[in-house]
């Protein structure tokens, strides 16, 4: 069963950051079943290493987008991508000490967190986004 499944009301109404947020829910599934699962380390540290790398990308699209529309609510909205950037170090750390356990329930809580940040903060940017006639 997945962690976390995309629908409508994640929508923020900006096609690409629509598509980078089911990426994510997708690779975050993905490293869940692959941990639950019990799969081999190599295998699970290859789709950690590619969900670090994709969370990076889609930060950076979206901190773009925001200086692009002069989006007011940049700096704090920075703040909270790089604590989440700072968990999923955590997140790697633990998993490179072999904190199985710890790492599934810090996934949980990550996973939480990204769900209450779309629908919090970046449905406050798509909100600014919209007015500004950005649909991309
Ligand atoms: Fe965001």
């Amino acid at each position: 069963m997945p962690l976390v499944t995309w629908d409508e009301t994640y929508s923020v109404h900006v096609d690409t950051l629509d598509r980078q947020h089911q990426k994510l829910f997708d690779l975050i599934n993905e490293l869940h079943s692959a941990m639950a699962s019990g799969r081999g380390r190599e295998v699970v540290g290859e789709v950690l290493a590619g969900l670090v790398e994709y969370t990076r990308v889609h930060f950076t699209t979206e901190g773009n987008y925001m200086l692009k529309y002069g989006y007011p609510g940049y700096n704090d909205h920075k703040v909270q991508h790089d604590y989440f950037i700072s968990k999923l170090d955590n997140f790697r750390q633990d998993f490179t000490q072999g904190k199985l356990n710890v790492s599934i329930k810090l996934l949980i809580f990550l996973s939480d967190w990204l769900v209450s940040h779309i629908k919090g903060s970046d449905k406050a940017y798509s909100r600014y986004f919209q007015e500004k006639g950005l649909h991309v």
